[in-house]
């Protein structure tokens, strides 16, 4: 079957069973591991290990949630040419042909995100949350700018690669035991799309700090004024 049949049959698809096949292999959809606006995302098991495989939401009309997949089908190629910038990603993001009640459609097969061997903080979907700001714990002005040089680079690699994301493919993660952006939901990515750097540098910090913030528990916020600073400065 070529893409554009398999794509089409997204419009076919009216619910969801609890085992699919993806790839000539039957598979459970094990549990729900979160939604947005266009994909529901499952937990499944593939030779023994743990993947996420992104399904297409059944709740918009089929016209847009064909409009909304042709879009995710770019996902995979932006998640490696964010990977090739040198920022963080999953590394595993490609399409998978799944069968669903006999209705064969192009998926996007991930790495779980607790499959990584770095801890990933989901801005949307809140899993858990980071320790950076410890509260009580007041760092100096020069620690927290040290806090804050790995994801402001993160920043600046996103700028000179020229790359257009909105503010939902923002999300946090501690690969080297330092705050970073991991991206994910790269399906309307564009790369160099930027007109005015300086304003793109700003609206990113912006991003960035708005993430951190976003993703420390409740208790790390309301304990701490530095969290509270951070948050009023965008
Ligand atoms: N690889 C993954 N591992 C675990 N959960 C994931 C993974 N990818 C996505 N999710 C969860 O699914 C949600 C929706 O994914 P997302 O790509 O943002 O979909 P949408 O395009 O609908 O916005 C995310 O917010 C996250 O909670
Ligand atoms: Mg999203």
């Amino acid at each position: 079957m070529n893409y554009e049949t398999l794509l089409e049959n997204i419009v076919k698809l009216e619910k969801i069973p609890s085992i699919v096949d993806v790839d000539g292999t039957t598979v459970n959809l094990e549990k729900e591991l979160g939604a947005g606006g266009s994909k529901t995302v499952y937990q499944i098991e593939l030779d023994n290990q743990k993947y996420a495989l992104a399904l297409p939401n059944l709740i918009d009309h089929p016209m847009i949630r064909l409009r909304k997949w042709y879009n995710a089908m770019s996902e995979p190629e932006n998640t490696n040419q964010f990977r090739n910038a040198g920022l963080i990603t999953n590394d595993i993001s490609e399409i998978i042909v799944t069968t669903i009640n006999g209705i064969s459609i192009p998926a996007i097969l991930m790495k779980s995100y607790d499959e990584h061997d770095f801890d990933i903080y989901d801005a949307k979907n809140h899993n858990k949350s980071h320790k950076f700001l410890l509260p009580y714990i007041i760092p100096t002005n020069e620690e927290l700018e040290e806090l804050f040089i790995p994801g402001l680079n993160d920043v600046l690699t996103l700028v000179e690669n020229g790359i257009n994301i909105d503010s939902d493919s923002f999300n946090l993660c501690n690969k080297g035991k330092v705050p970073r952006l991991y991206f994910n939901d790269l399906g309307n990515a564009e790369f160099n799309s930027i007109d005015d750097t300086t304003i793109a540098i700003n609206y990113y910090k912006k991003q960035f700090l708005r993430t951190f913030v976003s993703t420390l528990n409740d208790n790390s916020y309301r304990n701490n004024q530095l969290a509270k600073t951070i948050s009023e400065s965008y």
